[in-house]
């Protein structure tokens, strides 16, 4: 298989993303008029097979989900289908690829999904200020509608299903799946606690798939090429391709998609054409604020969950801030700090608490033992905080102490 196989990307800027007709002549639907002759069990079955992890950020098994949820409360007749595109996390920017260049893949993926877990209605969450993602899926529904792709009896078929926006409000933790479904049900984004989770009691109560808009764009390949072509893709625990959001003083900074277990140094090098003259890599942060830091020495470490994870990384949502030698890094680690500062409900102690202090340590001139200290606070908040923001500064405060406790000690 090429490893210039596009999966997520495939029709990026090889259609109109508002013509129906477009994406219909390059094979769209055609996995939705597939899933709707199988049952629900089967579909579930290929995508366990095939290996999907959620690309939100947690990387948590998609097939498994589905199972889940089809599973969960057999007697409810109301079953939903979120989709999560209120991609929040720093540095990423890649669902709004998806949404502004092809609305009609991810409706087909949210349908797939929909009927798996013999979903009845489904809702895109979308931050409120991506405008063009938000005209382009709905304008992409509003056709459905029209065309029978949404709506009731889709195709001919017992499968009704229907589908609506949302619009976040631009809070981080509205990002968090429960928080979220807090927010679409009208409440303040606050989180829920889990157990349960959302494939039990998920919105309204109801049984709830939540996946990623990168996540539900994987779908109809899966189903039109078979869970053995995908499970080819990638790593031997991170399957298919991924989107790669590359930001910094690179020549050619964007979003990419290959298979996992592409390398930095391929990523920075080759596809994005090395560092800006005068500029030398000196590390990266890996998946968002809420992310690692990394030196040089994980330039040749597959890009996959697994050995990122063997090596403390972790992969995120996919973004990649490069560091270089001029990049103020206790700059960058304040301005985190800061963030989860700003972003912290406040709901509970220990995140409202040490989120500020962890803050306002990182504007004094820090010394060896502030590191430790911080390093320390960050394993209390992990530990109690009420939901994972509050537990989210323990990797990239600890991984900055690991890899550059030079910068951060100097300035
Ligand atoms: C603070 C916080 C913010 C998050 N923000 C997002 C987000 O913007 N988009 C997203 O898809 N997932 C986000 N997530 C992850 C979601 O909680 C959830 O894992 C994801 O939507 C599940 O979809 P997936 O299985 O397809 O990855 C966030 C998680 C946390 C803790
Ligand atoms: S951990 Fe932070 S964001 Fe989460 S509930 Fe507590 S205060 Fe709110």
């Amino acid at each position: 298989m090429s490893p210039d196989l596009k999966i997520s990307l495939a029709n990026v800027g090889k259609l109109n993303p508002n013509s129906l007709e477009d994406y219909l002549k390059v094979g769209g639907f055609e996995s939705l008029k597939k899933t709707l002759t199988q049952n629900p069990d089967e579909i579930i079955d290929q995508i366990q097979l095939s290996g999907l992890r959620g690309r939100g950020g947690a990387g948590f098994p998609s097939g498994l989900k589905q199972r889940f949820t089809y599973d969960s409360c057999h007697a409810c007749p109301e079953r939903y289908v979120v989709c999560n595109a209120d991609e929040g996390e720093p540095g990423t920017y890649k669902d709004r690829i998806i949404m502004e260049n092809d609305p009609f893949l991810l409706i087909e993926g949210i349908l797939i999904a929909g009927y798996s877990i013999r979903g009845t209605r489904g809702f895109v969450y979308i931050r409120r200020e991506y405008y063009d993602s938000i005209n382009k899926v709905e304008n992409a529904i509003k056709t459905c509608y029209e065309k029978g792709f949404l709506g009731k009896n889709i195709l001919g078929s017992n499968f009704s299903f229907e589908l609506e926006t949302f619009y976040g409000a631009g809070s981080y933790l509205c990002g968090e799946e429960l928080t979220l479904l807090e927010s679409l049900e009208g409440k303040r984004g606050y989180p829920r606690i889990k157990p349960p989770f959302p494939a039990e009691v998920g919105l309204f109560g109801k049984p709830t798939l939540v996946n990623n808009v990168e996540t539900f764009s994987h779908l109809p390949f899966i189903v039109r090429e078979g869970a053995e072509t995908y499970a080819r893709l990638g790593t031997a625990e991170s399957k298919g391709t991924k989107l790669f959001c590359v930001s910094g003083n690179v020549n050619k900074p964007g979003t990419y998609e290959f298979p996992m277990g592409i390398t930095l140094r391929r990523l920075i090098f080759d596809v994005c054409e090395g560092m800006k003259e005068g500029y030398n890599f000196l590390g990266a942060l890996l998946g968002g604020a809420a992310g690692t830091f990394v030196d040089e020495s994980f330039l040749d470490v597959p890009l996959a969950y697994e050995t990122l994870k063997q090596k403390g990384a972790t992969l995120g949502s996919g973004a990649i801030m490069i560091l270089d030698n001029k990049t103020d890094v206790k700059a960058m680690f304040q301005n985190i700090l800061e963030f989860f500062k700003h972003e912290s409900c406040g709901k509970c102690v220990p995140c409202r608490i040490g989120t500020t202090l962890l803050y306002e340590k990182s504007k004094s001139k820090l010394l060896e033992s502030d590191l430790i200290w911080m390093a320390q606070e960050a394993t209390y908040m992990a530990k109690n905080s009420l939901c994972p923001l509050g537990q989210s500064p323990d990797l990239p405060v600890k991984s900055a102490i690991k890899y550059f406790k030079n910068q951060l000690i100097e300035s």
